[in-house]
C-alpha cells in the first residue's frame, strides 16, 4: 500500500496506540492530521515522544469528539480515517459511564457523519476484545456473542453496531478492527504490563488484583500493522476483524517473565479491594485471528519476551516518581 501523500486523520492521536500509529504512517510519507483532545497547556499527550522532526510535520488539530463542528473539521480533506479516540479505563467506566457513552458512543457518530458527508476513502474503527466479555469458546472468533460487561464495553458494543449500521444505510467504507490487549513503550502504567514492570523496577513486590487474569497480548506495532492494513484489504467493508496473538498469558506469568528479565526475585501481593465486581471481571480472553490472517494478510511478528524487553527499557528510562501499585485493567 502506498501511503505516500495519502492524507490521513487519527482521532485518540495523543494516546498509546494512536502515537504509534502517528509515527508510522508519518515515516511512511502519508499527510498525517492528529485529532488530540483539547487542554489549556498545549499538550499533544504522548505524540511529544515522535522525533521533533516527525512532530513538526503533523498536522495537530486539538478538538473534543462529542463537539460535531470540531470532528467535521478534522475530517475535511482527509482520504482515510482512524478513529481510536475513546475512554479506555473500565475503572473509570463504572464511576462515570455517561461520559464514557457520550466519548465513545456519541463521539463515534460524530466521525460516522462527518466521514458520510465528506465521502471519505475509508474509516478504520477501532473496537475491543473486551466486547466479547468472558470468552464462551477457547479462541474468540469475531462471531463470538457480544456482552457488555461493563459500561466500557457496552459503549464500545454500541460505537460498533452504530459503524454496521451506516455501513448498511449510508454506504459509509468502514472496517472494525478489534484489537486484544495491546501492550508496548508509552503506555499507562494503568495497564498490566507496565504496571508490573514499574513496580518491579521500584521494589521487589508486585501489587495486583488478580493472578489468573488471561490475556492475549499483542504488540504495538503489530497493531498498528494490522490497523494499516485494513485499509489497503479488499473485501473487508463491514467486516469486524480480531487483532490478537493467539496466545494466552496470565498475570502471575507476566510477573514471572519480568522478574526472569530483570534477574529479580520478584513477590506478589493480591489486592481484594481492587477486583472488579465478579460478573464485570472478564476473566479470560483469548483470540482467534484467523480472519485476519486471511483477510488482512496480517500475523503478529513480535515475540512477547522481545516485547517485554521493549517495555522494561522504555520504562527504565522514563522513570516516574509517583506510587506505581495501582492497578486497574
Ligand atoms: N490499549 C489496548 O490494549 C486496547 C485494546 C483494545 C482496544 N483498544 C482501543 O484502541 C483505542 C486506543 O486505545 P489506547 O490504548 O491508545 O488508549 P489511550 O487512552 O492511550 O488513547 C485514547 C485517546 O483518546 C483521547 N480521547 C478520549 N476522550 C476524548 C474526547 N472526548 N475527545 C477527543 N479525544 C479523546 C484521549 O485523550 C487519548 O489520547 C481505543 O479506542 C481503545 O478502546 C485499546
Amino acid at each position: 500500500m502506498q501511503w505516500k501523500g495519502r492524507k490521513v486523520l487519527v482521532t485518540g492521536a495523543g494516546g498509546f496506540i494512536g502515537s504509534h500509529l502517528c509515527e508510522r504512517l508519518l515515516q511512511e510519507g502519508a499527510e498525517v492530521r492528529a485529532f488530540v483532545r483539547y487542554n489549556s497547556r498545549n499538550d499533544p499527550g504522548l505524540l511529544c515522544y515522535l522525533d521533533r522532526n516527525l512532530f513538526s510535520i503533523l498536522d495537530l488539530q486539538a478538538g473534543d469528539l462529542r463537539d460535531s463542528g470540531a470532528v467535521q473539521r478534522a475530517v475535511h480533506g482527509v482520504d482515510v480515517v482512524f478513529h481510536l479516540g475513546a475512554l479506555i479505563g473500565i475503572p473509570y467506566s463504572y464511576r462515570n459511564p455517561r461520559e464514557v457513552v457520550d466519548t465513545n458512543i456519541m463521539g463515534t457518530l460524530n466521525v460516522l457523519e462527518a466521514v458520510r458527508q465528506h465521502e471519505v476513502q475509508r474509516i478504520v474503527h477501532t473496537s475491543t476484545s473486551e466486547v466479547y466479555g468472558t470468552a464462551k469458546m477457547e479462541r474468540i472468533h469475531e462471531g463470538h456473542s457480544l456482552h457488555g460487561q461493563s459500561p466500557y464495553s457496552a459503549s464500545k458494543i454500541g460505537a460498533d453496531k452504530l459503524v454496521e449500521s451506516y455501513v448498511r444505510s449510508f454506504g459509509v467504507r468502514a472496517v472494525t478492527i478489534r484489537p486484544f490487549n495491546t501492550y508496548g513503550p508509552r503506555q499507562s502504567r494503568r495497564a498490566l504490563i507496565p504496571t508490573v514492570v514499574s513496580q518491579a523496577l521500584q521494589g521487589s513486590t508486585i501489587k495486583l488484583g488478580s493472578l489468573d487474569t488471561i490475556r492475549d497480548f499483542t504488540y504495538v506495532a503489530d497493531t498498528v500493522a494490522g490497523m494499516m492494513a485494513a485499509v489497503a484489504a479488499e473485501d473487508v467493508i463491514g467486516e469486524e476483524i480480531n487483532l490478537g496473538s493467539d496466545s494466552e498469558v496470565s498475570s502471575g506469568e507476566v510477573v514471572r517473565l519480568v522478574g526472569a528479565l530483570l534477574n529479580r526475585e520478584l513477590k506478589v501481593e493480591t489486592q481484594s479491594d481492587r477486583i472488579r465486581p465478579a460478573a464485570s471481571e472478564v476473566q479470560r480472553l483469548r483470540s482467534d485471528n484467523s480472519k485476519a490472517m486471511a483477510q488482512l494478510g496480517w500475523k503478529p511478528a513480535m515475540p512477547f519476551e522481545e516485547g517485554l524487553k521493549h517495555v522494561i527499557a522504555w520504562c527504565v528510562a522514563h522513570p516516574i516518581t509517583q506510587a506505581v501499585d495501582r492497578y486497574e485493567v
